[in-house]
C-alpha cells in the first residue's frame, strides 16, 4: 500500500504527516507494507528540506524528518499512490481538479476521514510556534486512526 500526504508547499504540513505516519508504521511493524510520502500542490519550494520550526518541533516529538525533500504533486501520483490524503480543504480542491479521470487512486481530506474534530490541518507558515505544535497534534491523532485503518486491513 502506498500513501501520499499533500498540502500547498510541502515544507510544514505534509512532511510532519510523513514523518509522524512513518514511525507510527515503523512501531507497529507495517513499514515494510505501507510506503509513506508527501508532496505539495504548489512549486515554490521543491528541492528544498522541510521548514525549520516544522523540523524543530517535530524532532522535539521525536520524529526526524531531515532527509525530505519538497515535491510537486502531479497527475501520474493518481496511479501510483492507492490514498492521497490532503492537508486542507483547499489542497483537497487543488488535488480534485489535478484529477485524472481514470485516476485508482483514493483521494480525501485527512483530518474529517479520520475523526478529527476539525477538518483542515491550519497552515503554519505565516503564524507562531504554536502553529506548529498544533500542526502536530491534529497529525498525530489522524495517524493513529490511519495506523487502526490500515491494521483493519491486513
Ligand atoms: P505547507 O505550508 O503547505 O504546510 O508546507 C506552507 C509552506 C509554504 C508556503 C505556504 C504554506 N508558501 O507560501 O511558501
Amino acid at each position: 500500500m502506498r500513501i501520499l500526504f499533500v498540502c500547498l508547499g510541502n515544507i510544514c504540513r505534509s512532511p510532519t504527516a510523513e514523518g509522524v505516519m512513518r514511525q507510527q508504521l515503523e512501531r507497529a511493524g507495517l513499514a515494510r507494507r505501507v510506503e509513506v510520502a508527501s508532496a505539495g500542490t504548489g512549486d515554490w519550494h521543491v528541492g528544498n528540506a522541510p521548514d525549520s520550526r516544522t523540523s524543530r518541533a517535530a524532532l522535539a516529538r521525536g520524529y526526524d524528518l531531515s532527509r525530505q525533500r519538497a515535491q510537486q504533486v502531479k497527475a501520474e501520483d493518481f496511479a501510483e499512490y492507492d490514498l492521497i490524503l490532503a492537508m486542507d480543504s483547499s489542497n483537497l480542491r487543488d488535488l480534485q481538479a489535478l484529477r485524472p479521470a481514470n485516476a485508482s487512486a483514493e483521494l480525501d481530506l485527512f483530518l474529517r476521514r479520520y475523526g478529527v474534530a476539525v477538518e483542515d490541518v491550519p497552515d503554519p507558515y505565516y503564524g507562531g510556534a504554536d502553529g506548529f505544535e498544533q500542526v502536530l497534534d491534529l497529525i498525530e491523532a489522524a495517524c493513529a486512526s490511519l495506523l487502526d485503518e490500515i491494521k483493519g486491513r491486513s
